[in-house]
């Protein structure tokens, strides 16, 4: 009897056992590093022969890659952003590309508004504050913040998790602005241009894609619209955001604060400027993580892994035109 060998699998990082359990006995797995931040020399090695490719979101997955992937059938990413992918070259190669969206929505928003209250209400200078002795009494002008009810949050990116933060800030009593074009108003929003939002808003909260249109929309110019009051967050893609310009912007107090969940450069290094700035808070790329929210996404980048080396459609494909390049 003739063994059937089963087909190589690249998962870019080691990751919990019990997240790839159903890949364990269809597939011949190899891992790179848990830290990793490019792709392992022994992955890179291996490329020749994978024929599925599962990835983080800090793997770039380049022209470069997939030239060493000649029987490459699938890569699947665990995260809903694919901006680490360069999916028209995987699409010229026919290979199907899937991400996992609807999983993290109601995490990243909570992670949202966690930051949106911490940077609004000072809670992590007000925590250093008492830890480090600076609380000398009940100080009726110290640690004051933003009121939330009745302030004003716009939203850049009115999709799933701009539409679930909405939801939450309605409950606080905020006034929600929102600027896509073509998103249809069945939350209670108001629809406004992009500059008007920029002028207006007290809090404005980034929940677009990361793609060549979008990238760097947060820069000097569109900064200098925004109120001097006014609160930046971004749980999105750090490239939303032009770094240089958030640091003047923040030292300039051109604008009050803002609130980090990625950044740019991701991971951000220790020695950088925005660091040091009292009125920027910043956490490593936390959105997603609830044990919840990350079992669900490696299921569904699982899922999709499985269904590509099968040349089944994946569930979650961002490019579903290879299909009607195969049928051609
Ligand atoms: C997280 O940032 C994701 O895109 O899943």
């Amino acid at each position: 009897m003739i063994e059937k060998t089963l087909p190589i699998v690249l998962i870019t990082h080691t990751l919990p056992k019990e997240w790839i359990t159903p890949l364990e006995e269809r597939c011949k797995i190899f891992f790179g590093p848990t830290d990793a931040t490019e792709l392992d020399p022994t992955l890179i090695d291996l490329l020749p022969q994978a024929e599925g490719l599962f990835t983080l979101l800090t793997i770039p997955v380049t022209e470069m890659v997939l030239r060493k992937s000649p029987k490459l059938l699938v890569v699947s990413n665990m995260a809903v952003g694919v901006d680490n992918i360069d999916v028209k070259a995987c699409t010229l190669r026919k290979i199907p590309v899937g991400n996992t969206p609807g999983v993290l929505t109601e995490s990243t928003a909570d992670l949202t508004m966690a930051l949106l209250l911490s940077i609004a209400r000072n809670i992590s200078s007000a925590s250093m504050d008492a830890r480090e002795g600076r609380w000398k009494t009940w100080a009726p002008s110290g640690w004051m913040g933003m009121e939330l009810k009745g302030s004003t949050l716009g939203i850049i990116g009115m999709g799933k998790i701009g539409k679930a933060v909405t939801r939450r800030a309605i409950g606080f009593g905020m006034k929600i602005l929102f600027s896509d074009p073509e998103t249809r108003n069945e939350i209670n929003a108001i629809q406004i241009p992009l500059d008007e939002l920029l002028k207006n808003s007290d809090i404005i909260s980034l929940h677009t894609p990361l793609t060549e249109d979008t990238r760097g929309m947060i820069n000097q110019s569109t900064l200098s619209m925004m109120k001097p009051s006014a609160i930046l967050i971004n749980s999105a893609r750090g490239p939303l955001i032009d770094t240089p310009a958030l640091v003047e912007a923040l030292v300039k107090h051109k604008i009050a604060a803002a609130a980090l969940d990625v950044t740019d450069p991701e991971p951000l290094p220790p020695a950088h400027p925005l660091y040091g700035l009292p009125n920027c808070l910043i956490v490593p790329h936390i959105g997603s993580a609830t044990q919840y929210t990350r079992r669900k996404m490696a299921e569904l980048a699982c899922n999709n892994l499985l269904a590509g080396l099968d040349g089944k459609r994946l569930p979650y494909c961002v490019n579903p035109e290879v299909y009607s390049l195969f049928d051609k």
